[in-house]
């Protein structure tokens, strides 16, 4: 039992080790694949290996011919699903799996089979007997592609302030380049895993994902269910980068198939069928033109960004968001193009369209700060708007530009000689290179309840998902903080859809928006301290939500970095790096850092190893699974320093922004400038990969 003092100290803000550490480390903690469901079989995933036709026959008759065989669940025999369930854009054709013979990507799962065993469900699907029907696909992205078409304007219309063209005119240097990233993967450690079963009237499902009252919501709709007959719990999940962002496939064919065969069915996704059947980040093809006046005052931006998508489903990839707010400018322009392929539909990935897209603006930057000859921070710090340049809303928080001087001070920058390619050590050439970005923060509707326990505790319900970040032991801080208690008298509830509404581990809004509706019960415990216990009191942040005045809410960050490249092999290293971060008060500054370093060494990762190749041929992902498709490993990460300026949210209850994706969004950019500035050539397309560094500059 703690001390009124302890209590009075406060348990956010200090630097606590993860709750879940010990469990995790001892192998106690269970992950979705470690469920023992008694009578469980195995759902195997047959996949389309056409990128378009259709399915003339399927024979599975060799198949239910093995031992252990259960069933083939395929368009014939699966449930009817709803075609309006969909996701954040709306409704969403990748979750149709099994309706009907049309293939519309290669990976596409066309069956599932379900033995006693994974092996012999394996097995059985070696030889599942399928025709296909093929058709001419189209695989190939680029921003000319004839099927370009506005995007939806789901994060809000396009920018068109101010007169472009006579601006520019008057610029003493204008930028004007074309800027590519490729398909990237969540590539999350644990592959995808379900466990669904029908008990009592409900569907139960074990899953891995990262908001089970989100998955659970629209596997409800799909499945036309009472969403009050589905409960999803994903207690321990091995990492989600996006990609466990939404009701996955895994999960549509456990849920089908349960009901099918009226027995437990669990399915494991493997590597290549994470790859193949699981969301990614599309190919972008951008385009930046920047001016700016002899004093480094921008004039005009202008941010055109292409997009590979599915017809089947309205995502959009949000480029040009940075664009829109980083910087002042009396003409902002931008621009954002869907061009629709027979390509798996692309969702959200580790700080979707802000990564892409600010790689393209912030090196376009470092480009105009070269030919202006202006050091690359001050031109930032010479920009900086006193409203949003395009909305013209005021911000809650900005502190950009104390994070690029203190990052510049701490980095030793002002040292720097801007020219490229005048540092060498040995045969290797030497550069720094830094970036600057922002990534909307904020929270979103959600409901907590706290029960006053009869021993003096209190139990903690939230619908929230800890997906490896650290989320059950920042809120138990704030809630301790919030009922004037120790953590040890916390015992916090997350990861089950029974637990209420609430919003997932996404888009940097998880911890943020879970906080606010348990320091919104607490308070209400507080106001009319229980009489009798257990007592308890719920609440629901919906509509203190609606209540919220428009503002920029964003977190901020400038990432600095070095590298060496030779020149005789193209191999670029990252030798030291430093994130600085205004991202709102820290919770947990053990863990914050954790986050931020984490996520500049997946920005290190998209900056020089990830490549998501699709073969033109047969329109497969060429590059399903880690042997083809490199990340960032330890022999890659070099010393990473991530650092907080003071911060708050002045909107929120406790101060916090959101720090899931900042790290990641501004690292790439940093790291191609490092590049230009140690061999004096751009390079415009990553990754930055061996070849890429000595081809020709494009
Ligand atoms: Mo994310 S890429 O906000 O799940």
């Amino acid at each position: 039992m703690n001390t009124p003092d302890e209590c009075r100290a406060g348990a956010v803000g200090v630097a606590r080790a993860r709750l879940d550490g010990p469990d995790k480390v001892a192998g106690r903690a269970r992950y979705a694949a470690d469920a023992q469901v008694p009578g469980t079989v195995q759902g195997h995933l047959v996949t389309a290996p056409i990128a378009r036709g259709r399915i003339r026959r399927i024979d599975p008759g060799a198949a239910l011919a093995l031992p252990g065989v259960v069933g083939v669940l395929d368009h014939r025999n699966a449930p009817r699903l709803d075609p309006a369930a969909g996701n954040f854009f709306g409704p969403d054709g990748s979750l149709q799996l099994l309706q009907d013979d049309a293939i519309p990507y290669a990976g596409r799962a066309v069956a599932l089979v379900v033995a006693e065993t994974f092996e012999q469900a394996r097995a059985a699907a070696a030889v599942l007997r399928i025709d296909y029907e093929t058709e001419a696909h189209d695989t190939a992205f680029s921003a000319a592609h004839p099927a370009a078409r506005p995007a939806l304007t789901v994060f809000g219309d396009d920018a068109d302030t101010g007169d472009e063209d006579a601006e520019l005119a008057s610029c003493a240097a204008v930028v004007d380049a074309r800027y590519r990233t490729p398909e990237q993967h969540g590539a999350a450690m644990e592959p995808h895993s379900a466990t669904a079963w029908w008990e009592n009237g409900r569907l139960e499902v074990l899953d891995c994902n990262q908001g089970p009252f989100t998955v659970a919501m629209t596997l409800a709709t799909l499945m036309r269910i009472d969403p009050a007959r589905i409960r999803i719990r994903a207690e321990h999940v091995g990492g989600g980068f996006g990609s466990k962002s939404m009701l996955g496939p895994h999960l549509v064919l456990a849920a089908m198939a349960a009901t099918v065969f009226d027995r437990p069915v669990r399915v494991d996704l493997t590597r290549p069928q994470v790859f193949q059947t699981v969301a990614m980040r599309p190919a972008t093809d951008q385009r930046i033109r920047i001016g700016a006046d002899a004093d480094g005052r921008l004039r005009a931006i202008h941010h055109e960004a292409a997009f590979a998508s599915s017809p089947l489903a309205g995502y959009v990839e949000n480029c040009t968001e940075a664009t829109k707010i980083l910087y002042a400018a009396p003409a902002i322009r931008t621009r954002l193009t869907t061009v629709p392929l027979d390509i798996l539909p692309p969702y959200s990935v580790r700080g979707p369209g802000l990564a892409p897209g600010s790689f393209a603006l912030e090196s376009a930057m470092d480009e105009l700060a070269a030919l202006l000859g202006i050091d690359p921070v001050d031109l930032r710090l010479r920009n900086e708007p006193d409203t949003g340049p395009v909305s013209g809303l005021p911000f809650r928080g900005r502190n950009l530009t104390a994070c690029l001087r203190e990052g510049a001070r701490r980095f030793g920058w002002h040292t720097r000689d801007h020219r490229p390619r005048r540092r060498r050590e040995g045969p290797l050439l030497i550069g720094t290179g830094m970036a600057a970005t922002n990534f909307g923060t904020g929270a979103l509707p959600s409901s907590a309840g706290i029960t006053a326990e009869v021993d003096g505790t209190y139990t903690v319900a939230v619908g929230a998902s800890d997906i490896g970040t650290g989320a059950r032991t920042a809120l138990t801080a704030i809630a301790a903080d919030a009922l004037g208690v120790h953590p040890d008298h916390i015992r916090l509830r997350i990861a089950d859809s029974d637990l209420g509404h609430a919003w997932a581990a996404g888009g940097s809004r998880g911890t943020t928006s879970w906080a606010w509706a348990v320091t919104s019960a607490a308070a209400k415990l507080r106001a009319a301290p229980p009489t009798t216990r257990p007592l308890t009191v719920t609440a629901d942040t919906t509509e203190a939500f609606a209540a919220l005045s428009y503002a920029e809410r964003h977190a901020y960050s400038a990432v600095f970095t070095e590298v060496t490249v030779d020149p005789a092999t193209g191999e670029v290293r990252v030798r030291r790096m430093l994130g600085m971060f205004a991202a709102g008060r820290i919770v947990n500054p053990l863990l914050a850092r954790s986050q931020a370093v984490g996520g500049m060494i997946t920005g290190l990762s998209m900056a020089l190893h990830e490549d998501g190749v699709r073969d033109r041929d047969s329109g497969r992902n060429a590059t399903p699974d880690f042997a083809g498709y490199h990340i960032a490993a330890h022999a890659d990460v070099p010393d990473i320093e991530a650092r907080f300026v003071a911060d708050h949210d002045p909107d929120d209850p406790s101060g916090i922004k959101g720090i899931g994706e900042i790290g990641t969004v501004g690292t790439a950019a940093a790291i191609a400038n490092a590049v230009w500035h140690a061999t004096g050539t751009r390079r415009r397309h990553l990754p930055i990969n061996l070849s890429r560094t000595l081809e020709p500059t494009t």
